[in-house]
């Protein structure tokens, strides 16, 4: 006599109760570790927004961190607004939006759109201003300075520069009004002692001419695959609101011309 039999991919299974134990936190080494101290694993997210929403819908979090509701809200097709009171979580999502999701349009409001409004964060806050300049140039903040320990550098970015490799790319940032070369020659010693390929240095005043043949005497980087940029480059904060810039290989190039197609799509669906 037949019996009853259920199959497991047919089965409802059991519904959630409000103890959810099987997802893991973020380890240590996990790619997806910004270094923001609150951050929740995305699948957390995932799980949240899937159970509440629909494609299309309205996702907010007016606490957004590090941003993991939005980038999973991205992920699942919903639209979504985000909120913070500091650039540090601003520039991560933007980073994050842009690394995970570079076809996602998004427009951040409130933040500096001209040189008063940048002269004015400077001064009331250095480490805001910091963070926000970094974004100007897809930048990622660099160590804890709020902490203590100057390493010299505020932000670092890996422009990948062959399929297979990206290079390090050290940013220093200076809000104040006295601009000196010997902040070049600075950032050139972190550069020697970082080993990194690149440096971007961002002022909010004009850099002096000095500080210009410092940089223009760095020479050039010449990535694999053959293309060569500025190894210093300066920008002042204004040029950058006015659309210039970094000279470096986007992603879409370096794969285009290692004959790659449609990694950006890849990407976003692997994370
Ligand atoms: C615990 S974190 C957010 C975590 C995030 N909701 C998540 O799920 O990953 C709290 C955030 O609130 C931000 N915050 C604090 N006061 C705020 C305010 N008045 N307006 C907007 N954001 C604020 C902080 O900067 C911080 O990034």
């Amino acid at each position: 006599m037949d019996g009853l039999k259920t199959y497991l991919d047919e089965t409802k299974g059991k519904p959630f109760t409000t103890n959810w134990t099987d997802v893991d936190r973020i380890g240590n080494t996990s790619g997806e570790r910004l270094g923001y101290q609150t951050q929740k694993p995305v699948a957390l997210l995932e799980r949240i927004i899937s159970a509440s929403s629909d494609e299309g819908d309205v996702v907010l979090d007016p606490f957004c961190g590090c941003g993991t509701t939005i980038a999973a809200a991205e992920k699942l097709r919903r639209r979504w607004l985000g909120i913070d009171v500091t650039y540090l979580a601003i520039n991560l999502i933007e980073n994050r939006l842009k690394e995970h999701f570079p076809n996602s349009k998004f427009e951040v409001t409130g933040t500096p759109k001209d040189f008063a409004s940048a002269r004015d964060l400077a001064r009331r806050d250095k480490h805001q201003f910091e963070w926000w300049a970094l974004s100007l140039v897809g930048a990622r903040p660099y160590g804890d300075k709020k902490k203590g320990g100057d390493t010299g550098i505020d932000g670092i970015k890996y422009p990948r520069v062959s399929p297979t490799e990206t290079v390090k790319t050290v940013v220093s940032v200076k809000g104040g009004e006295h601009l000196a070369p010997t902040m070049v020659r600075d950032l050139k010693g972190v550069m020697e002692r970082e080993n990194a390929a690149m440096g971007i240095f961002i002022s909010l005043e004009e850099p002096t001419a000095g500080m210009k043949k410092e940089a223009a005497s760095t020479g050039v980087y010449k990535t694999p695959l053959g293309a060569t940029y500025p190894k210093l480059q300066i920008f002042t904060v204004e040029e950058l609101l006015s659309g210039a810039k970094v000279h470096a290989p986007s992603q879409d190039e370096t794969f285009k011309k290692a004959g790659f197609i449609d990694t950006a799509k890849q990407q976003e669906m692997e994370y």
